[in-house]
């Protein structure tokens, strides 16, 4: 196979019809390096300034291409898409080539599903609808397997060297570049049409100290991480520790939590009491568009570490490695809950249960207690797995909860719950919180709710829940405050959205949709998550927020809706530290201009 690849760099494969021109500066800002060409096309009746795929004359030559392969140590492939191996031939952007192999297509038909198998490939999305769901695993080896939205060649980066050239390489030939890290990416940010991307997960550095000597006035312990580390390992390290110590993570620990997590903001069962990952964070080793190493943190480069934390992923710079807080963990309890009336519907009891259930969303977070569940995954049910009670004995927990449970028997809903206890949370976590499935296919949204609206609007909120369910849609929700533990001196540390400090009750809404659907379809389920579903919860809960991990892209306004009153700050750190575009990654700051043109391809800038 990879033979036949390299005999496809030779430059005979220039396909373009395109008007390729020298342009000065389109995008204002420093003059760009002498190679830098745009593509210009037009789509939907507008002009546009293109990068350069396959096939356009500015796409690199293959002497180009072997010469970054040596810099980068040979670690440059063209990429296949998961299931190429249970086809009889790949028809990619660089030619055709026979792929199919039978043990390989037995492993990846079974690896599938596991998210620890894809994030381990080089460019997967665990999300598959942004991959165009394309060449998915099948029995039937004559269909046709293309490569979607899957990116077309990949550096797995091994050392800091690997990424400058990378970027340097992307910068100067105006190629669209993605940072892929474990390809958890909801929103389809870690694949990309005709993308080079740079694989950072082989990047698995771990250190610890007990008293961090560096920058923001902080000498306690913390925990310095490689970009592809993951929560898991992390915490594993950290739980090893004696006494054992603790960071914020995700509620999933399959999640890095150096690459996406923390650029968004990070959020966990730990948030009431820590605020977000990015709000524990002391520095970050990055390198910025113009391919230099920097040290980020309060006193260096200081406005750049602070739009890394929660300023939007793959925006500013490419995380090398990333230095957090890290505390003492203790004794923890968690309860579950489940009200399930899948089988013998009764709309009047399961509402009354919802919206008692969604009226304690304050008084939870008020007393630090995080609620992970899902809402309508089967119909008329309610998982709660769990009620997360940190420091909090069996007795201290279910005194918490009794309210609800009490309103629950009052209701006359059935349920069961149990409860279990844990010498650290680290345990309750790894025994607790459920696998995720990969291979799945969604549009995902969300909403989150602020304090005010569960205070004046709990009825409308239910409501909201009801037209989400009506709809075809479920939820995925989190109750949590990033203000309840953390002073509010330090809410200004991070650039997420201030709201977050004020909200209790976090939605992620998701539209099955499969990414291959005729494209009436697809346009039809995104206008339904937009307009029907996060429509519905926005207009209940107007005091809250989006979060850019986990939400749809194209809700309008934004720029208000992710970042509220940070957002100017944030676009002139765009402007400064990556004037020429070279990252991109849907709906973050400084790519208003940006679309993916022709049916979600061409990655362009409205000219
Ligand atoms: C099952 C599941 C559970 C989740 N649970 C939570 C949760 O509890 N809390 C929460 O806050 N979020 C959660 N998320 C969302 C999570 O925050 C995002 O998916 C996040 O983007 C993942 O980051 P990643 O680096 O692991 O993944 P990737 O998909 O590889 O990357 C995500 C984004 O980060 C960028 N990126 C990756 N590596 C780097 C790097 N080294 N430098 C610069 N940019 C980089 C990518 O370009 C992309 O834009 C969950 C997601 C899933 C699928
Ligand atoms: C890059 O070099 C390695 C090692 O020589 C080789 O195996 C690989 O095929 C090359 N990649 C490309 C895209 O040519
Ligand atoms: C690739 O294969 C397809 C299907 O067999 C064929 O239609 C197409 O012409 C081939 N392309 C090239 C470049 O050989
Ligand atoms: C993506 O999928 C749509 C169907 O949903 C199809 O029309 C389109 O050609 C596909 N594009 C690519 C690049 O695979
Ligand atoms: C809900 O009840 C149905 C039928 O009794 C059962 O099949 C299903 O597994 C239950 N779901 C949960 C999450 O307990
Ligand atoms: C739903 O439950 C309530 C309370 O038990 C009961 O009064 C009502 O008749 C039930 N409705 C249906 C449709 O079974
Ligand atoms: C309450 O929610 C409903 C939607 O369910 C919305 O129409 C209404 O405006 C909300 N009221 C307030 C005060 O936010
Ligand atoms: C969505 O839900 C609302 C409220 O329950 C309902 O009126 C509407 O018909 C539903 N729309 C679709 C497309 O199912
Ligand atoms: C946060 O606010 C305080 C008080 O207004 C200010 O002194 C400090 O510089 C701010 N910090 C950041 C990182 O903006």
């Amino acid at each position: 196979m990879k033979s036949q690849f390299l005999s496809l760099f030779s430059g005979a494969l220039l396909l373009s019809q395109d008007v390729v021109a020298q342009v000065a500066s389109p995008l204002g800002g420093p003059s760009p390096p002498a190679k830098k060409v745009w593509v210009y096309r037009r789509w939907a009746g507008a002009n546009y300034a293109c990068k350069c795929y396959a096939g356009d004359s500015c796409w690199p030559s293959g002497k180009d291409w072997q010469s970054l392969n040596t810099t980068v140590g040979g670690n440059l492939r063209v990429n296949l898409p998961p299931g190429a191996p249970c086809y009889n031939t790949f028809q990619g952007p660089l030619g055709n080539v026979s792929t199919f192999n039978a043990a390989q297509c037995a492993s990846v038909t079974a690896g599938f599903p596991s998210e620890q198998y894809q994030i381990e490939l080089p460019a997967a999305g665990l999300w598959t609808y942004f991959t165009n769901d394309t060449c998915r695993p099948t029995t039937n080896p004559a269909e046709s397997c293309t490569l979607g939205y899957y990116p077309t060649l990949v550096i797995t980066a091994k050392t800091v060297g690997h990424i400058q050239a990378g970027i340097n390489f992307a910068r100067e030939n105006n190629l669209r570049l993605v940072v892929r890290n474990t390809g958890h990416d909801f929103l389809g940010r870690s694949v990309g049409w005709g993308a080079l991307v740079i694989n950072t997960h082989g990047f698995q550095d771990i250190s610890l100290t007990n008293s961090w000597g560096g920058a923001g006035g902080y000498s306690g312990s913390a925990i310095t991480v490689g970009a592809g580390v993951q929560a898991f390992t992390a915490l594993g390290r950290l739980n090893a520790l004696r006494p054992p110590k603790i960071m914020v993570t995700g509620e999933c620990a399959t999640v890095g939590v150096a690459g996406g997590l923390p650029q968004g903001g990070g959020h966990g069962p730990w948030t009431n009491q820590q605020g977000f990952l990015a709000d524990t964070a002391l520095e970050f080793k990055v390198i910025t568009a113009d391919g230099i190493l920097r040290t980020t943190n309060a006193n260096t480069n200081s406005d750049l570490f602070w739009g890394l934390r929660g300023g939007g992923p793959a925006t500013f710079a490419v995380i090398v490695s990333a230095s957090y807080r890290t505390f003492d963990d203790p004794v923890s309890t968690g309860i579950t809950l489940e009200i399930n009336l899948s089988q013998t519907p009764n709309a009047t009891l399961f509402w009354k249960a919802i919206t008692a259930f969604t009226g304690y969303s304050n008084y939870f977070v008020d007393n630090g207690i995080y609620v992970y569940y899902e809402l309508g995954t089967m119909g008329q049910n309610l998982h709660v797995q769990p009620f997360v009670g940190i420091g909090k004995t069996v007795a201290q927990l279910q005194a918490i909860v009794k309210p609800l449970f009490d309103d629950l028997k009052a209701i006359g809903v059935p349920y069961t719950t149990t409860t279990k206890t844990f010498s650290t949370f680290y345990d309750l976590y790894r025994d607790m919180f459920e696998t995720e499935v990969a291979g799945q296919s969604a549009l995902t949204g969300g909403w989150t709710i602020g304090k005010e609206d569960i205070r004046v609007n709990n009825t409308g909120v239910v409501n909201a829940f009801k037209t989400i369910l009506d709809n075809g849609s479920f939820m995925v929700g989190h109750m949590w405050n990033a203000g309840y533990g953390l002073p509010a001196t330090r809410w200004n540390e991070s650039s997420v959205n201030p709201r977050f400090r004020s909200v209790s009750n976090k939605l992620i809404t998701l539209v099955p949709v499969s990414g291959n659907a005729p494209l009436a379809e697809k346009a039809a389920a995104q206008r339904k998550l937009t307009y029907v579903i996060d429509g519905a919860l926005k207009a209940a809960a107007p005091n809250g927020a989006a979060y850019i991990n986990e939400a749809d892209p194209y809700i309008p306004n934004w720029q208000e809706v992710f970042w509220g009153t940070n957002y100017p700050a944030l676009l002139n750190l765009r402007k400064k530290w990556d004037p020429s575009s070279v990252f991109y990654a849907v709906s973050t700051p400084g790519t208003e201009a940006w679309e993916q043109i022709e049916y979600g391809t061409r990655l362009c800038k409205k000219v």
